[in-house]
C-alpha cells in the first residue's frame, strides 16, 4: 500500500490514478518520490529472488565439482621433449584440454614444474617473471611463487592449480592435475 501523501503526489501523464496504471508504469514511476518508494512485498520478492539465484549458482558449481570428480584420472598428454626446453625457459601448452592454458617451466636442468596459467583470483593468465622465479598475473599485479604455485603478493589467496609430468624416455608428459592445497 503506498502511503497517501506519495501517491498524491504522483500523477501520471494521462491523470488516471496509480491504481489504473499499467503494471509496467507502476514498475517505473516516473515521480521521484514515488520511484524512492519500495514497497516492503517488492523488497522481499527482491530478496527471494535474490536468495534463489544465489542458490541454483551454488547448486551448478557444486554439480560441475561433483562431475569433475567423477570423471577418473586424466589422459597422460606428450606436451614437450626434454631437448626442446632450454634451461630457464618455459614454454605454453594446454591440458587436459584445449580450454586449460598451462605453463611448462625448466628452472634447471633436472626439474620441470607445471602450473595452470589461470591465477586463482580473477582468472586473468600469468606469465614468467624476475628469472622465472615468479609467475606474475598483469591483472592485478598479483605474484605466485614459481616453486611451488603458491601467491606471494596480490589479491590472489590460493595457489595455482600444478600440473604433474612425467619424463618418459626424454619426452615430458602432463598426466594429472593436482589441486594444491591452500
Ligand atoms: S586476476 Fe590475477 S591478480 Fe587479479
Amino acid at each position: 500500500m503506498i502511503p497517501l501523501e506519495i501517491a498524491e503526489r504522483t500523477t501520471a501523464p494521462d491523470g488516471r490514478p496509480q491504481s489504473e496504471q499499467p503494471a509496467w508504469r507502476r514498475d517505473f514511476p516516473i515521480d521521484v518520490p514515488q520511484e524512492q518508494y519500495v514497497a516492503r512485498r517488492d523488497f522481499t520478492k527482491f530478496m527471494m529472488l535474490t536468495s534463489v539465484a544465489f542458490g541454483v549458482g551454488q547448486l551448478f558449481i557444486g554439480v560441475q565439482n561433483w562431475l569433475r570428480g567423477r570423471r577418473g584420472p586424466l589422459p597422460a598428454q606428450a606436451i614437450a621433449k626434454v631437448a626442446e626446453v632450454p634451461v630457464g625457459g618455459a614454454r605454453s601448452f594446454h591440458y587436459p584440454d584445449a580450454s586449460e592454458p598451462c605453463l611448462l617451466l625448466r628452472p634447471d636442468e633436472q626439474t620441470f614444474l607445471a602450473f595452470r596459467q589461470k591465477c586463482t583470483h580473477l582468472g586473468c593468465a600469468v606469465v614468467p617473471d624476475d628469472g622465472h622465479k615468479q609467475l606474475r598475473c598483469p591483472c592485478h599485479n598479483g605474484c605466485f611463487d614459481a616453486a611451488t604455485g603458491r601467491p606471494l603478493t596480490g589479491p590472489a589467496r590460493r595457489p595455482l592449480t600444478r600440473i604433474a609430468l612425467e619424463n618418459r624416455d626424454g619426452v615430458l608428459y602432463a598426466v594429472g592435475v593436482e589441486e594444491t592445497p591452500a
